[in-house]
């Protein structure tokens, strides 16, 4: 780990069939983006193979966690919370002082949701965050709010215990197995 968490992301709600690549993708966008933790609610505990597979293949570090009730994750959360929503302020608008809180030490607490996202958690959050006010997906929206978050500095993060290294290529693919 590098140190206590500064970014987790809480998947808030899974629907079983329909979401279930989508929560999987939720996880790996957090991990490759720059947070330290992805924690499943509900039937989206499942997904959690999927993720550590990942990153025991490409490295970490990079945790997953379960619970049985996001909503209380929530409410007990200690921090800022961040949930991003099409309803919310502007990015734009709002990026500087979640930066600003963060960089003093504040942990995120970064919220998608997956169907409906109950009013309580509007009202709970200290952000309500849109990345445009138009209807798109968790992880578009999460990934640029972790970009927007560290300013591109997590793309240069270099990853740990990885079996797996792709090499960047011009053209075609290149994977080095590690020791
Ligand atoms: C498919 S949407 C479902 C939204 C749902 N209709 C609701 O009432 O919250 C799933 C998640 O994507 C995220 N999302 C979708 N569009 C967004 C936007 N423009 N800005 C920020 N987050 C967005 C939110 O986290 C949302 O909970």
């Amino acid at each position: 780990m590098r140190g206590t968490p500064d970014v987790t992301v809480l998947r808030l709600g899974h629907r079983p069939g329909r979401d279930e690549r989508m929560t999987t993708h939720v996880g790996l966008t957090a991990r490759a983006l720059g947070a330290d933790r992805i924690v499943l609610s509900g039937q989206g505990v499942s997904r959690r193979g999927a993720i550590e597979d990942i990153t025991d293949r490409f490295g970490g570090p990079f945790a997953v966690e379960g619970t049985d009730d996001g909503e209380k994750f929530l409410e007990d959360w200690e921090g800022g919370i961040v949930h991003l929503t099409m309803y919310g302020l502007e990015i734009q608008a709002v990026e500087q002082e979640i930066r600003d809180r963060f960089d003093v030490g504040t942990p995120l607490l970064v919220v998608v949701g997956a169907g409906k996202v109950p009013f309580e958690i509007y009202e709970r959050s200290t952000w309500n965050v849109a990345v445009t006010n138009q209807p798109h997906s968790e992880v578009a929206s999460l990934a640029v709010f972790l970009d927007r978050l560290f300013q591109g500095t997590q793309l240069d993060r270099e990853w740990e215990d990885a079996d797996h290294e792709v090499v960047p290529q011009a053209v075609g693919k290149r994977v080095e197995q590690r020791d």
